[in-house]
């Protein structure tokens, strides 16, 4: 079953952030043995955005959030809770969460952190919308925010060429008169393959350490053709099984917003289901992989252009480190 029940839930309002610096690939092929033409055609990256020194990924997420929240018309002593998705906590603990919800100055509100990959704004978008629809929060802030250049090996050219920092921040609400709802979601992992995608130095397992920082364990390692394969391998069945429990039509969905990873992996999935490419929302070229942050940019530019119109369904759908993936299918 993947079809929400209870009160329904709606998309209140959305905003984003991204840093001012851009770092282009003609700027990469300076600092790696990389090329425009090899990013460009293997991942569609032109370029993506990198946090100032002085910010973290809480400045993001604050930022982010603020928007959302001017545009959903709701001050910020309203929210009941503020989730953030993240791979790039400020801090291991507390979680990042606290401290927006601190900046925010949302005094009636709890904090906790979802970190499950780029998938973590899917499976954080989800919780909220079920605690609203059983009642227990009315106003949820969920945000996705990564500084994951912070934990990025610029020398590594499988890793560097790919991620972007941003943030982007949805808030959530009992349905009012006009609006869509969040109809239906599915979370999946598959746990065997949690090395795939790790950072795995600095946690209980390999505390840091004068060989960790040596072997430079404490940024992100990627198995990148294997991702690659994984996820042309789980998604489209997912997709078509999460459509046909959600019922609705693949062909049929209004917009594709998909994890901004790799766009072959986008235009793969859409050739299965025969579905145009136009029906996808894309600015991976200008942000890159922002992880937990994506699709809450993709959706956010796409409402803002008008693209995306009132009365619309669209499948929004990520995966990542674990492995996890998952989808929701929301009418705005
Ligand atoms: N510039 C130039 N060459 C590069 C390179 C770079 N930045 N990175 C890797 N290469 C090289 C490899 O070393 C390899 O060379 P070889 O054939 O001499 O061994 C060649 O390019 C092909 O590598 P491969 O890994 O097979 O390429 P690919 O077609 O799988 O594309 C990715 C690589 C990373 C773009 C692709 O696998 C991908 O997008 N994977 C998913 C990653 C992802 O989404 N991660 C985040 C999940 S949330």
């Amino acid at each position: 079953m993947s079809l929400f029940s209870g009160k329904a839930v709606s998309l209140w309002g959305i905003g984003m952030h991204v840093p001012e610096r851009i770092l282009t690939n003609q700027e990469l092929e300076q600092m790696v043995d990389t090329s425009n033409e090899w990013i460009l055609e293997r991942t569609g990256i032109r370029e993506r955005h990198i946090v100032a020194p002085e910010k973290q990924t809480s400045d993001l997420a604050v930022e982010a959030g603020r928007i959302a929240l001017e545009r959903a018309g709701l001050a910020p002593e309203e929210l009941d809770m503020v989730i953030v998705a993240t791979n790039s906590p400020d801090t291991i603990f507390p979680c990042t969460a606290a401290k927006v919800q601190g900046k925010l100055g949302a005094k009636k509100a709890g904090a906790f952190d979802v970190q499950s990959g780029c998938t973590g704004c899917v499976y954080a978008l989800t919780v909220a919308v079920s605690g609203i629809a059983a009642g227990v929060w009315r106003h949820v802030l969920v945000i996705g925010a990564e500084a994951l250049s912070r934990l990025i090996n610029w020398q590594d050219r499988n890793t560097c060429v790919l991620f972007g920092d941003g943030a982007g921040a949805c808030v959530l609400g009992p349905r009012r008169e006009g609006d869509g709802r969040f109809i239906a979601a599915s979370l999946r992992a598959d746990g065997t393959k949690h090395d795939l995608i790790s950072l795995p130095a600095g946690g209980s397992e390999r505390p840091a350490s004068k060989e960790t920082l040596e072997e430079g364990a404490h940024f992100v390692h990627m198995k990148g053709n294997e991702v690659f394969k994984f996820v042309n391998r789980e998604l489209p069945p997912f997709l078509q099984s999460f459509c046909e429990s959600s019922g609705v039509e693949p062909g049929h969905v209004d917009w594709w917003i998909f994890h901004q990873a790799n766009w072959r992996i986008m235009d793969g999935i859409l050739r299965r289901f025969g579905v145009s490419p136009e029906r996808a929302v894309v600015n991976l070229d200008r942000y890159g992989n922002t992880s937990a942050a994506s699709v809450f940019l993709a959706l956010c530019e796409a409402l803002d252009d008008g693209r995306i119109r009132k009365g619309q369904k669209m499948v929004i759908n990520s995966f990542g480190a674990g492995m996890t993936y998952g989808a929701i299918l929301l009418e705005v």
